[in-house]
């Protein structure tokens, strides 16, 4: 067992850790979620919302799961044990579960992503919503979904059985820069567009009050900063595992929220004017999962070829983005049983991958199942897990923290200022949220 210890691989830079988290943040939720999230009636309220969780909750979260990876160097399944015995060993099995259960139906859209994109490269556009719709449930079901879902994960399972550096490293660090582009390009021609400004004044500025105490806005805001950040389910402490000792935990996670939100952000300076301009807007409000490959293809469809070559940034934007996401999804489930079993990384990589392609068939096949999947996994379980995390690191092992914390020099009024956060502040918002975000959930069951 100590010579797997001391095998453990290690990024090689610590832009390279920075890239490959941002990989994992930066995903289908920053531009598909976000975008439909932000418009089921929260607008202005929602993104606030957001922002405030993300500075105030989702920050020191972020640092306790590194500092859990960091100071165990075990996998997600594994740590919580290393730090504080077999009691904790619920939360590793979440630590497991959650990101297989993402995994198995990020794939799937992340098989009609490809399918638009192939759309639009060789085929050409839907010109009305009605084609669109059609064109919609044509690669939302049927054959094409599996195949879309199963050269998804087979792409993904590929890098990660080449391991940390040569695999995720490296795709992170080519991708990233050309999405950063890609992303830059897309927000600056929406500028352009003859409603852009009403797209930014519904996206940024149409604030109602209310909307605050609306119990679906909180959710979504909630779901939308832990499901985009990642967090919450081992994917940070996996990752950190493979970090040095003298990576400053608190400066890497400002870097990776930073881009992450900027992203998001961007995300919706493109999303918006271009719905806005062929008012579409109730059709990405109505529609959830569905939204994005409903929407933005009508709207591009009627714009020629600009909308064309438009459409084909876009797509690929959004394909790249997830890769690196589902890659990371990955990533948590392999290097656990690698740990727990002394398996060797590809014979894990297969199975978890031939494991995903089945629990994805019911997503595949059923958009409702994949909804369902998408509110548990990719919502409550992700709030739940953050407030384990946070209390564990907080109040279990407060001492493994500080040790992480100081291990890497990071000052006094900053360690103090976590160590609060994570204590006193993340429990009880993150409780109040996933309290409001299960109300919101099984209410929407009901009717
Ligand atoms: N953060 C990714 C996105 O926004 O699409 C998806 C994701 C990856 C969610 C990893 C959760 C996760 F643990």
């Amino acid at each position: 067992m100590d010579s797997k210890i001391t095998e453990r691989e290690q990024w090689t830079s610590r832009i390279g850790f920075i890239l490959a988290a941002a990989g994992s943040a930066v995903g289908l939720g920053n531009l598909w979620g976000f975008a439909y999230r932000s418009s089921q009636g929260g607008g202005a309220a929602f993104v606030l919302l957001y922002v405030l969780i993300v500075l105030i909750v989702c920050l020191p979260v972020f640092v306790a799961e590194m500092a859990l990876g960091r100071n165990a160097m075990k996998s997600a399944l594994l740590a919580p044990v290393k730090l504080a015995g077999t009691n904790w060993y619920p939360l590793g099995i979440l630590f497991f579960i959650a990101p297989l259960g993402i995994a198995s139906y990020y794939s799937v859209i992340m098989g009609w992503t490809a399918d638009t994109l192939f759309h639009s490269l060789f085929i050409g556009l839907p010109s009305n919503l009605t084609e669109a719709e059609t064109f919609f449930s044509s690669i939302s079901s049927g054959k094409s979904v599996l195949i879309g879902h199963l050269l998804s994960l087979l792409l993904s399972a590929l890098i990660v059985s080449s391991g940390i550096k040569k695999g995720i490293e490296k795709v992170t660090k080519f991708f990233m820069p050309i999405l950063f582009l890609i992303i830059v390009f897309l927000a600056i021609w929406a500028t352009s567009l003859s409603g852009a400004w009403v797209g930014y004044k519904t996206f940024l500025f149409k604030f109602d009050f209310a909307e605050l105490r609306n119990p679906q806005t909180i959710r979504n805001a909630f779901t939308q900063a832990f499901f985009s950040l990642s967090l919450g389910i081992g994917i940070m402490v996996t990752y950190a595992s493979y970090l040095n000792k003298k990576s400053n935990l608190p400066k890497l996670s400002i870097g990776v929220a930073s881009l992450d939100t900027l992203v998001g952000l961007m995300a919706g300076l493109i999303t918006f004017p271009i719905i806005l301009t062929f008012g579409l807007s109730d059709a990405i409000s109505e529609s959830t999962v569905g939204a994005l490959f409903i929407s933005i293809p009508t709207a591009l469809g009627s714009y020629g070829v600009v909308g064309r070559i438009v459409a084909v940034a876009f797509f690929a934007l959004a394909y790249i983005a997830a890769i690196t996401s589902l890659v990371s999804l990955l990533e948590v489930p392999v290097s656990s049983i690698m740990d727990k079993y002394g398996f060797k990384r590809q014979k894990s990589v297969w199975l978890i991958t031939f494991f995903l392609f089945l629990a994805g068939i019911p997503s595949a096949l059923n958009i409702n199942i994949l909804g369902t999947f998408d509110s548990i996994f990719g919502g409550v379980l992700l709030i739940f897990g953050g407030f384990l995390v946070s209390f564990f690191m907080g109040w279990v092992v407060p001492g493994k923290f500080n040790e992480e914390l100081n291990v890497s020099k990071v000052g006094i009024k900053t360690t103090r200022y976590l160590k609060f956060m994570t204590r006193w502040v993340a429990p009880p918002i993150i409780a109040f949220g996933l309290v409001i975000s299960l109300f919101d959930l099984l209410n929407g069951w009901v009717n």
